[in-house]
């Protein structure tokens, strides 16, 4: 530590001698020259913080130029820092479990046939209106606790469960709530176009109405949506009704997301590239003029490998053309009752890796500054630069690669949020 002057940068903490993964600079995709560059390493580096944001970043050569002093200085050799892990599509708020529909598709009944059956989205939709408000905070918050445990500091989460206007609030207040005790920054998605619920039978356009009519101005009003999507898809919106939701929520100064061609071709791209969505996720039955739509809005392409997985699913989402047309590649759990049980973050990025193919490089990419962009936060966050929040995960790795490589291996020594600061 320099003593200390009137010029002397004065940060709460540094980092000396680490190896950092900043996600800036690069190709922004793997051309498989260069399988790790794009991840803008920097080795025996330093980084530090100052109120809850990056405030120096570079080689610890250039830093013996600076005059600095810190609170704290951390000796880390050895160690990676990443960014902290953006999660960016999940519905862990829910009430109950469906490991019976688990049971079932194992027997050989499919996604469509349960969720036509009345199980699927409207089974969790009963467990998640039946729990209190603490009931459904009491058995979410593990889901979010596992994920914060892998190093993921931002989060989203959708409603959806709960498909009238008091228990889609419930959801989106226990969503906050999960914010607000774990320091975690929580995205909350409005998803009252999930499923049509039972005593809308037959009267899908009131529902609709409904949904745009209320819903979604109740949600807005009461500041517990940041975002809006639709499942637009047969078994659940059609076309014209998730552009009408959209329209609505533009209104309202709401971004778009979008479930799109995730079953069958419903034209999702298109819709979310029309709409100026900030990401369309699933994307296996994307037609190549969905895919040309959203390279030219650039609409972020949410890949969600957990769901392709547990449905058994088996065409790929079209990742060679999404590369080529440099679509930027979000990963996430997708982490539901249903189709994607996974609360690890870690483990969806192993998939993305091994059923997806994507390379290490892209996966690391698509869990942080990709998924940031997916939310609408790549201003400040999802890469280490100056003036980022805070957000760290802190990593004892040969190389960030194992992170995809290795499964049920790693965990940060350290994550640092913002906010506060935790050690593991
Ligand atoms: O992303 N596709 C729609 N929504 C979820 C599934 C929700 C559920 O089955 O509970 C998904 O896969
Ligand atoms: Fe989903």
């Amino acid at each position: 530590m320099k003593s200390s002057t009137a010029n002397t940068l004065a940060w709460d903490r540094v980092w000396l001698g680490v190896n950092l993964a900043t996600m800036t600079g690069g190709p922004a995709y793997n051309d498989g020259q260069d399988p790790t560059g794009s991840l803008g390493e920097l080795r025996d580096a330093a980084l530090a913080i100052k109120d809850g944001r990056i405030a120096w970043v570079g080689s610890r050569q250039q830093l013996a130029s600076v005059q600095w002093s810190a609170a704290n200085v951390t000796l880390a050799e050895g160690l990676w820092i990443t960014p902290g892990l953006v999660e960016c599509h999940t519905h862990l708020v829910y009430g109950g479990d469906r490991s019976n529909e688990f049971a079932a598709r194992l027997r050989g009944a499919t996604y469509e046939e349960i969720s036509r059956a009345g199980g699927g989205i409207v089974a969790t939709m009963r467990a998640t209106r039946t729990a209190s408000e603490d009931q459904l905070f009491e058995q979410s918050l593990p889901r979010a606790l596992a994920l914060a445990a892998e190093g993921v500091t931002t989060l989203e989460i959708k409603s959806g469960y709960g498909l009238d206007l008091d228990n889609e609030l419930k959801m989106l207040r226990v969503a906050r709530r999960i914010g607000e005790v774990t320091g975690l920054t929580v995205i909350k998605t409005f998803l009252g176009a999930h499923a049509l619920p039972p005593e809308f039978t037959g009267r899908q356009e009131d529902y609709v109405r409904h949904v745009c009519d209320d819903m979604l101005p109740a949600a807005a009003t009461a500041k517990l949506a940041d975002a809006v999507d639709v499942f637009c898809e047969r078994i659940a919106f059609t076309e014209e009704q998730t552009r009408r939701i959209f329209e609505r929520a533009r209104e309202l100064g709401l971004p778009a997301r979008l479930h799109a061609d995730q079953l069958s071709d419903g034209n999702g791209g298109e819709i979310a590239a029309d709409c100026g969505a900030l990401s369309a996720d699933h994307l296996e039955y994307a037609s190549e003029r969905s895919l040309q739509r959203m390279a030219e809005r650039g609409v972020v392409a949410g890949l969600l490998p957990g769901a392709f997985y547990y449905l058994r699913e088996t065409r790929l989402p079209p990742i060679e053309r999404l590369r080529e047309l440099n679509v930027p590649m979000a990963v996430s759990t997708d982490c539901n009752p249903g189709t994607s049980p996974i609360a690890s973050l870690l483990t969806a990025m192993n998939m993305a890796c091994v059923v997806f193919r994507l390379t290490a490089a892209e996966t690391l990419r698509g869990v942080t500054v990709h998924a940031a962009r997916a939310l609408g936060l790549a201003k400040d966050r999802g890469a280490l630069e100056v003036g980022a929040r805070a957000d760290l995960a802190i990593w004892r790795l040969r190389h960030p690669e194992q992170l995809c490589a290795e499964v049920g291996v790693h965990r940060p020594v350290e994550i640092v949020l913002a906010t506060k600061s935790s050690r593991t």
